[in-house]
């Protein structure tokens, strides 16, 4: 299948666009314009979409049965063969709530930022265009080396790391953490300890913004991703934090989707 898509659009820039310009752009003009390296039909669609994110449940799957619960996103990143579009939660763009935050509530200067499952990077670049100084990991050592190979002239530290091996180093050490996605993609107790090991990373004045997809209590949505209900956050609380800001929103993806975004920071 990559082989089909590059085919179809590997000239003319598809690849350098967001998830939802890709998508935009093939239901509006699919395969319009390009002349086609091969007749071979093939649209990208929301459905496309949807199958990319069944073949990852089904590999999650796999990997759930063999006791391996954090075993499936480094075989998602290794077996997408540096196809972005195998990666369901790729936009290769920084995250836009992310961006919003930041634009509303811009942090001085030099302070260190880290960023919480990276996947390939996109956030943390961004955090570092922004003057932080960042520090960004994820469990996969794949999705690592391709964030290098995408920002080969970056200045954030990227660490193949398991956020369950943090460094001693890093207890109350950053000024602001940025987790997106991660937890949604965790179910319990993974989750509950992910959000006690993430609190740690917190400096006494810095802040954690969280955003996840949402949703109420008695939903049990198949996953992943697993939504969370606002008081899957309540660990935050446990963890010795406080919650600072909460929005629940609906955002303006196709189709839309519930999202949580908090704001935390240790009790004083
Ligand atoms: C759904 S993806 C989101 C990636 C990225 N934050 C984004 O928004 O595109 C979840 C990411 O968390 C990483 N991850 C999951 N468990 C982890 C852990 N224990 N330590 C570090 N990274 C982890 C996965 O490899 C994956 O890249």
């Amino acid at each position: 299948m990559p082989g089909i898509r590059q085919n179809c659009f590997r000239d003319d820039g598809f690849y350098k666009l967001s998830r939802k310009s890709r998508l935009d752009r093939a239901s509006k003009a699919p395969l319009g314009g390009t002349p086609l390296a091969t007749p071979f039909p093939y649209q990208l669609t929301e459905a496309s979409l949807d199958i990319t994110r069944i073949l990852v449940q089904m590999k999650a799957e796999e990997h759930f049965k063999n006791q391996d619960p954090l075993g499936w996103f480094e075989a998602v990143y290794a077996g997408a063969n540096n196809d972005e579009l195998a990666i369901p939660w790729a936009n290769l763009t920084p995250n836009p709530h992310l961006l919003d935050w930041f634009d509303a509530h811009p942090m001085p200067l030099g302070k260190k930022a880290l960023v919480v499952g990276c996947g390939l990077g996109d956030d943390a670049e961004e955090l570092s265009r922004r003057g932080f100084s960042v520090t960004a990991f994820d469990i996969s050592p794949t999705a690592i080396a391709w964030c290098k190979k995408r920002h080969p002239f970056s200045k954030v530290r990227y660490e193949a790391l398991d956020l369950f091996q943090a460094p001693a180093g890093w207890t109350r050490y950053f000024d602001f953490v940025f987790e997106a996605y991660t937890l949604q993609s965790l179910q319990s107790p993974l989750r509950e300890e992910s959000i006690r090991a993430l609190s740690r990373l917190v400096s006494s004045q810095g802040k954690l913004l969280v955003v996840t997809r949402g949703k109420e209590p008695q939903e049990q949505p198949e996953g992943p991703p697993w939504p969370l209900a606002k008081n899957d956050l309540a660990y935050f609380l446990q963890a010795g934090l406080q919650c600072d800001n909460f929005e629940d929103f609906i955002d303006d993806e196709t189709p839309p989707i519930r999202r949580f975004r908090a704001l935390y920071s240790p009790v004083s």
